[in-house]
C-alpha cells in the first residue's frame, strides 16, 4: 500500500519538478546570473528562478552572448552542480575520480545510461527520474524522426544504431543528425526533456539546433542518459558490443494489457500495427525476452531488465538498484526528490490521488474483459515469459487483481 503511496509522490514530484523547470526557463535572469557570478547552491537558484524578470527579451536577444559565453557558464553551472557528487572513484567498476574524469571536452569517458523500452511503459517517467541527477544531458527519444514504428532488423536498424552512437558522443553532424536536428526545430519535445540544454535554447534559440553548439555544450556533461522506445533489444544490443562506448542498458517491460490499455487514449497510435495490434507488440516482448536472456549472461554489468510495475510499487529500492547499475550514487536531489514526495504522502491524501496511485494496474478497471481476453490469447508466451498473469474472468479482474508473477530469475 505504501509503496503505491510512494510511486504516487514520484509522479508527483517529477511533474512538479517539470512545472519548476518550466517556469525557471521562462523566468530566469540568466544574464545577471551570469554576469554578477553568484556562487549559490543550484538548488536556490532553482527557487530564485520563480521570481518574475523583466530583463528577459533583452537577454533573449542580447547579441553580444556569444556560443562561448553559454559554455562557460554552462560548464560553471554543472561544476557547482556536482559540486557534492560522489563519483564512484572505483566502484560499480567505474574508476572516474573527478568531473574531468567524466567529460568528453577533457577526453573523459561520461557515464552513459540507456533506457531501452516502448509506448507506455513508464520509461518517460525512469527517464525523469535519471535526470534529476547533476550534471545529466538526456538525450530523449533520438528516434522520434522514425515515426510510429519499431525497428527490429533492416532497412532501418544500421541507420539507427549509427545515429545513437552519434548523440552517445554528442556528434550533431552529418545528413542524420541534421534531419533530426529539422525535426527538432518544429517539434519542442524533442530537446524539452534536456532540461539543462533546453534552459538555454528558451534563452539562445538561435543557438539551439546548431552544431556547433550542441557538440561543445553536450560534451560538458558527465552524465549522458537516453531512453529509446523505437528500438528492439536485440538491435540496442550493438550499444554493449561497442565496448569504447562505455553504455550501460536497461530494458523497461511493462503488461502488454496495461500499454495497450493506455495507447488506446494517445491519438498517434490506434492504426499503426506496431503500436496496436497484440501479436505484434507481443511478439516484440517476446524478441526482447529472447535477447535479454542472452545479454544478462554475455553482459551482466552492462544490462539490466525490469518491470515498471516493480518499480512502481518500489520506487525507493527500485531507483536505488537501477542507480546502481549504471553506476550512479544515488545523489542528494533524487533522495529529496524521493523523501518530499513521503512527506507529501504523509499530508494530505485526495481521493485523485488514491485513483492515480494504482496508475500502472488502471487497466484492470479499464479494459473491457473482452480486449482483456483478447490480448491475453495473443499475449500467451509474452506474459509466461515476464511473468504477468492471466486473469480467468472478469469478475476476478475487478476484485484487485494482481498480474505479477515473480519476475524471470535468471534477470534478478
Ligand atoms: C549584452 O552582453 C554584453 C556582454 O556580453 C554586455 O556587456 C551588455 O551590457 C549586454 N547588453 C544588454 C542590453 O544586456
Ligand atoms: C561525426 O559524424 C560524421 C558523419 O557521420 C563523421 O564524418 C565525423 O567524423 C564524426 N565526427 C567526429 C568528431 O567523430
Ligand atoms: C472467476 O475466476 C476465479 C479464479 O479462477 C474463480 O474462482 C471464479 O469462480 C470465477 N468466477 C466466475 C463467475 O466464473
Amino acid at each position: 500500500m505504501s509503496r503505491r503511496v510512494n510511486l504516487i509522490g514520484i509522479f508527483t514530484i517529477t511533474l512538479s519538478f517539470c512545472v519548476l523547470l518550466f517556469f525557471a526557463t521562462k523566468n530566469s535572469n540568466y544574464y545577471d546570473d551570469y554576469m554578477r557570478k553568484e556562487n549559490i547552491s543550484p538548488r536556490y537558484k532553482y527557487r530564485n528562478y520563480y521570481s518574475a524578470d523583466s530583463q528577459q527579451q533583452q537577454v533573449t536577444q542580447n547579441s553580444s552572448v556569444t556560443i562561448q559565453d553559454v559554455l562557460n557558464y554552462q560548464r560553471k553551472q554543472i561544476a557547482e552542480e556536482m559540486q557534492y557528487y560522489e563519483y564512484p572513484n572505483g566502484r560499480f567498476g567505474v574508476d572516474a575520480k573527478n568531473l574531468q574524469d567524466l567529460t568528453m571536452e577533457t577526453n573523459g569517458m561520461p557515464m552513459r545510461s540507456v533506457i531501452i523500452s516502448t509506448w507506455r511503459s513508464g520509461s518517460t517517467f525512469l527517464g525523469d527520474v535519471l535526470n534529476t541527477l547533476p550534471g545529466n544531458y538526456y538525450h530523449y527519444e533520438p528516434l522520434l524522426t522514425y515515426d510510429i514504428v519499431q525497428i527490429r532488423g533492416p532497412p532501418h536498424d544500421k541507420n539507427a544504431i549509427k545515429s545513437l552512437k552519434k548523440l552517445l558522443r554528442c556528434n550533431y553532424t552529418g545528413a542524420d543528425m541534421h534531419e533530426y536536428l529539422e525535426f527538432g526545430a518544429s517539434h519542442n519535445y524533442l530537446f524539452s526533456h534536456n532540461s539543462r540544454l533546453w534552459n538555454q535554447c528558451q534563452l539562445f534559440p538561435n543557438f539551439c539546433y546548431q552544431p556547433k553548439f550542441l557538440e561543445p555544450f553536450c560534451k560538458l556533461f558527465p552524465l549522458q542518459s537516453m531512453k529509446v522506445v523505437r528500438l528492439r533489444l536485440k538491435i540496442a544490443a550493438r550499444l554493449l558490443e561497442d565496448t569504447s562506448l562505455n553504455v550501460r542498458i536497461v530494458l523497461l517491460i511493462r503488461d502488454p494489457r496495461g500499454f495497450l490499455q493506455s495507447r488506446k487514449h494517445r491519438v498517434w497510435c490506434p492504426g499503426n500495427v506496431d503500436c496496436d495490434n497484440p501479436n505484434i507488440v507481443c511478439k516484440d516482448l517476446i524478441s526482447d525476452y529472447k535477447a535479454a536472456e542472452k545479454l544478462a549472461k554475455k553482459y551482466p554489468m552492462t544490462f539490466k531488465a525490469l518491470r515498471y510495475e516493480d518499480l512502481s510499487l518500489s520506487p525507493y529500492d527500485m531507483t536505488q538498484e537501477v542507480l546502481q547499475f549504471y553506476g550512479l550514487a544515488f545523489d542528494d536531489r533524487v533522495s529529496e526528490f524521493l523523501d518530499t514526495h513521503t512527506k507529501q504522502n504523509v499530508g494530505g491524501v485526495s481521493s485523485t490521488f488514491r485513483d492515480s496511485k494504482q496508475a500502472p494496474f488502471h487497466w484492470t478497471k479499464e479494459l473491457p474483459w473482452n480486449e482483456v481476453s483478447y490480448i491475453q490469447d495473443s499475449c500467451k508466451e509474452a506474459m509466461r515469459l515476464w511473468g504477468y498473469k492471466e486473469a480467468a474472468n472478469a469478475s476476478e479482474l475487478m476484485n484487485n487483481f494482481n498480474p505479477l508473477l515473480p519476475f524471470p530469475d535468471f534477470l534478478v
